[in-house]
């Protein structure tokens, strides 16, 4: 049996706006380590550490992070659409601008580091729009995940029945299982 000592377990297919919330732990986590490097390895290679830390980061945005997107667009917000009254529900038309302009960011954070692990250091010019890009991340989701998580996620809560809950859990579980 896992033991986590001074950690919330996870939450399960049957809460998946847990898993939603969980979802964002991570992607802070990760989005530090593309934007921490970025800022203090400063025309040099990657040691060893950074470049594991980095792989690892960038995995995880290629997958984890696009089914955490694909989780609020295909099942999330469609059923709060349907369900909320209209005009109550603004704020998820810009959440998914700014998931194409987080994909983008992603891309372009995802070459430039390839080059970096695969060739050494980028020249001043690249070193710098790998800068642009991870500090504009990072304002992004943190306005983006502070939307979600008061007022997105709450009005979920609120207005989604259990059965709908549930369907929600059993995509998110059918995502995971393809993928
Ligand atoms: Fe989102
Ligand atoms: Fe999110």
């Amino acid at each position: 049996m896992p033991v986590q000592i001074g950690a919330k377990l996870d939450s399960g297919f049957d809460d998946p706006l847990g898993m939603l919330q969980d979802c964002h732990r991570r992607i802070e986590r990760f989005l530090a380590i593309l934007c921490d490097v970025a800022e203090r390895a400063h025309a040099r290679a990657l040691t060893s550490e950074e470049a594991n830390a980095i792989r690892t980061a960038l995995a995880y945005f290629r997958e984890g992070g696009r089914r955490h997107t694909a989780d609020e667009e295909e099942s999330l917000f469609p059923r709060m659409r349907t369900l909320a009254p209209p005009g109550t529900l603004d704020p998820l038309d810009h959440l998914e601008d700014d998931h194409r302009e987080a994909d983008q960011l992603h891309d372009d954070v995802d070459r430039l580091y390839s080059g970096w692990l695969a060739a050494g250091p980028l020249n001043p010019t690249l070193e710098q729009s790998l800068l642009d890009k991870t500090r504009r991340l990072r304002a992004l989701y943190a306005e983006h995940i502070q939307t979600e998580e008061t007022t997105v996620f709450p009005a979920a809560a609120r207005i989604l029945d259990r059965a709908t809950i549930a369907a929600i859990g059993s995509e998110f579980r059918g995502r995971r299982n393809a993928g």
